[in-house]
């Protein structure tokens, strides 16, 4: 049975005073969260405040949103890995729709931040999703297998337990559309057989696939129900402490 796992992606939200406040209201409607791994994705400035905030409770783990290839060096307005890890960051999120439909990220760049994530010991929750176009097209599978392919190259089999992955519409993000969770569930199918014909069944199988995109406490059961299905990453409801808990808690609702 693999560990499922609830990330939240704060996004580009909460100053510091507001993310320690955030924290304090979720850590005891999180409570125990049983075998359930939770996460909370933070933007960069407030990574120490929350780190502060959630000490001595193992409850929620601490992620960030971004992190750069290169270990230092002339990359203005960048953050390392070794930077992340000196604030003992858990997680980070790599190949976020956002970074890639705002921030020129590509296929290259994700596989390039994987690398330096991995090498760094951090782990890494890697998003891939085609966007409405792609889907209305036809080419949803051709999307998936491209960026899961592309995301993993070059990364050696040791390195998948550090690796969960994120199936994210692009058009279910925000917009208060979920996919079904059959097609999030064969979407996950597809990514797993990019994952297989590099890596084999078994690793490919052990894998942890998140759905996220709209998941709130009102799909988060029939979506979780799914085989493919191992967990989500969480945007907007990952900002309401009491959905947020509820979610994680997800098997009680
Ligand atoms: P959403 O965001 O839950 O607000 O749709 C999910 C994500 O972008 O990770």
């Amino acid at each position: 049975m693999k560990r499922e796992i609830i990330a939240g992606n704060w996004k580009m939200n909460c100053t510091k005073a507001e993310t320690v406040e955030l924290i304090e209201k979720l850590l005891p409607l999180v409570g125990d969260p049983g075998k359930m791994e939770v996460v909370i994705c933070v933007p960069f400035t407030n990574i120490d405040a929350a780190r502060k905030a959630l000490r001595g409770h193992k409850s929620i783990a601490l992620g960030a949103q971004n992190v750069h290839w290169a270990p230092k060096g002339a990359f203005t307005g960048e953050i390392s890995a070794e930077m992340l890890k000196a604030l003992k960051v858990k997680y980070v999120i790599i190949g976020h729709s956002e970074r890639r439909q705002y921030f020129g990220e590509t296929d290259q760049s994700v596989n390039a931040r994987m690398k330096a994530a991995v090498a760094a010991g951090l782990k890494v929750i890697v998003c891939v999703g085609e966007t409405l176009e792609e889907r209305e097209a036809g080419k949803t599978r051709e999307v998936l297998l491209r960026q899961t392919s592309a995301a993993f190259e070059g990364i050696d089999k040791s390195a998948l337990k550090q690796i969960v992955i994120a199936y994210e519409p692009v058009w279910a993000i925000g917009t208060g559309k979920t996919a079904t969770p059959k097609e999030a569930n064969t979407a996950a199918f597809v990514i797993r057989k990019a994952l297989r014909k590099q890596y084999g069944r078994t690793p490919a199988h052990a894998m942890r696939v998140q759905y996220g995109g709209s998941m709130n406490a009102s799909n988060v059961k029939e979506l979780m129900a799914m085989p493919q299905i191992d967990g989500g990453l969480i945007g907007g409801a990952s900002l309401k402490p009491a959905e947020f808990a509820k979610i994680v808690h997800y098997t009680e609702l």
